[in-house]
């Protein structure tokens, strides 16, 4: 103000408003530390280890601390190691590892980081813990320094409350192993001042890290946007349409999926995956959408983790899943005569010329002759609803997936109801395995398994895109990096496949079961009713 004052009598007030700016600016730059040449990073286990060597190799100097010092010792030999191994694969050269390990520097106390531009915290999962340490280091390091946390479960704001200066505490969520997982949440707390958010989104560019914003919610965008793929999987075995290899083969095979949810759960170990799946419902008070089962809580009690505990889901010998192999289907009936019910146009369409291509007779008479097998396409229906309202031969009735195209070799999906005869059903099979596919034949279901599974990831996605808590890109980019997702993440997969697809997919599924699970955001329910893609940010 003193500044300003005498600016504005000596010089104009034009002039003196353009000071007053450049001041505020270096006192701001003097606030937070926009520019990261140094950083702390506490805790060396997982987490801690895979940051300081992203920063170390990308010329940042980084003061390593953990509070057992041999763990912050072992996680230096271990990068050794590790780059040793870069060299041999001829990923880095020598003098690139010199360099590295030139930026890495183990310290024993708080102390040895108060230089520091930047802290980044990556101990144990505790919030009381994490805030003993974000107050110690206050005491430490520079008025200047940004405070952030890796944690992947906490809220930023309630770490942040412990804090003299909140708006410099910030979210940093890396993924493991952070060297291989390209992509870094940005959380802004309630009280993290947007230039700390908007530094570190430029570190993670010099890191090779693409950086998301995430507003401060349970499971920020990663965390919240993986819930679908799990949970309702485990709804789909709970309710008995298919068993455990037959949902991972369908979201593999037919939805394009990298895994599919049991894969995935045993992959990550069900100590992991349980507790968070509990505690993002609990967090959304009980949101339906979010309902865990109780498939998991048994096994969880049990310790059948997954691959770490060989036995999870699947079985496992050295390392190995163990897989059964799929019965042999039989071959195609040649006097096979197919009726396809106009149910669902573009399913009618699909499914009619998938049957010509495979070279059997489509009988186009408007009712079906008594000796044709008989498909229909629904979405997001169960079989035994759509026999109701066509009021077809329950025996010779088959329902055939058509969501996500027929070509051959991705895996086709037939539903049967409780009537179905297992000789039409065994010549539906022959059928759409006559080019080689592979094909699975699934219970009753509202929704076959890909189209529910990857409704409800859409349906999610939009639900956090309509909190706000990231645009629609960054929802985009982190599944589709963090989380592995095809066709560059939910949203993108909601508007290749057609979002009004999706919203009658989770339509039909509330219509059926009832449950407020399926109920469709408005989000997504608007960018349908007005045409948009759900790629469009609101402005
Ligand atoms: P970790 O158990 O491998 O390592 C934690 C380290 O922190 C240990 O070496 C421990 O000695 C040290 N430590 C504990 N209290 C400390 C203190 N007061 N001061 C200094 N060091 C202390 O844990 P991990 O897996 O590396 O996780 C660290 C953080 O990152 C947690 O908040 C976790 O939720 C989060 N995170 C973990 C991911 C994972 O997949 N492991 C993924 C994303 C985030």
């Amino acid at each position: 103000m003193l500044y300003g004052w005498h600016a504005s009598c000596y010089l104009g007030a034009e002039y003196a408003e353009k000071v007053k700016l450049m001041l505020f600016m270096f006192r701001y730059e003097r606030e937070v530390s926009l520019k990261i040449r140094k950083i702390g990073v506490i805790g060396a286990g997982a987490m801690g280890q895979g940051i300081a060597q992203i920063a170390a190799q990308a010329g940042i100097n980084v003061y390593l601390y953990d509070v057992e010092p041999s763990i912050a010792t072992q996680a230096v030999e271990q990068l050794k190691k590790i780059w040793l191994r870069q060299i041999e694969r001829k990923r880095m050269s020598k003098e690139q590892v010199a360099s590295a390990l030139s930026y890495l520097e183990v310290v024993n106390n708080l102390e040895g980081i108060a230089s520091a531009d930047l802290v980044i915290e990556a101990i144990v999962e505790d919030l009381e813990v994490k805030r003993s340490v974000f107050r110690a280091l206050e005491r430490v390091v520079s008025n200047s320094c940004i405070l952030a946390s890796n944690t992947s479960s906490l809220s930023i704001t309630e770490i942040a409350k412990a804090c003299d200066k909140p708006s410099r505490v910030v979210g940093f969520h890396f993924f493991n192993p952070v060297p291989l997982m390209p992509v870094v949440e940005v959380i802004d707390g309630l009280r993290t001042d947007p230039k700390v958010c908007e530094a570190l989104v430029k570190l993670s560019q010099k890191l090779g890290h693409t950086a998301v914003r995430a507003k401060d919610m349970p499971g920020f965008i990663v965390n919240h946007a993986g819930r679908a793929m799990n949970t309702e999987g485990l709804h789909i075995v709970q309710e008995g349409v298919a068993t455990f290899p037959q949902v991972d083969a369908i979201v593999r095979e037919q939805a394009g999926f990298r895994m599919g949810p049991f894969e995935l759960m045993d992959l990550t170990g069900l100590d992991v995956s349980h507790p968070v799946m509990e505690s993002i419902y609990h967090q959304f008070y009980q949101e339906p959408r979010f309902r865990p089962s109780p498939l998991t809580a048994v096994r969880f009690a049990g310790g059948l983790l997954g691959k770490k505990t060989g036995e999870g889901f699947y079985t496992y010998q050295n390392g190995q899943k163990l897989v059964q192999h799929e019965a042999e289907i039989s071959p195609l009936d040649p006097n096979l005569k197919v009726w396809i019910a106009p149910y669902h146009e573009l399913g009618y369409r699909r499914a009619l010329n998938c049957v010509r291509q495979l070279g059997v007779e489509v009988i186009s008479s408007s009712q079906p002759p008594k000796d044709a097998l008989i498909i229909m396409t629904p979405f997001g229906e169960d079989l035994s609803t759509a026999i109701l309202e066509t009021s077809l031969d329950p025996m010779r009735t088959v329902a055939l997936d058509t969501m996500f195209g027929l070509e051959k070799g991705r895996r086709r999906v037939l539903m049967s109801s409780l009537l179905s005869d297992k000789s039409w059903l065994d010549k539906a099979q022959a059928l759409f395995a006559s080019d080689g596919s592979p094909v699975t034949i699934i219970s009753d279901s509202a929704g076959f398994v890909a189209q529910r599974l990857v409704a409800m990831i859409v349906n999610i996605a939009a639900g956090i895109a309509q909190q706000g808590i990231a645009t629609a890109q960054d929802i985009n980019i982190a599944a589709s990096l963090g989380l592995g997702y095809p066709e560059g993440g939910p949203l993108a997969i909601g508007d290749k496949l057609g979002s009004e697809l999706i919203l009658k997919v989770l339509t039909e599924m509330q219509r059926i079961t009832g449950d407020m699970r399926y109920r469709p955001s408005l989000w997504l329910k608007r960018r349908v009713q007005l045409g948009l893609p759900l790629g469009f940010e609101n402005r």
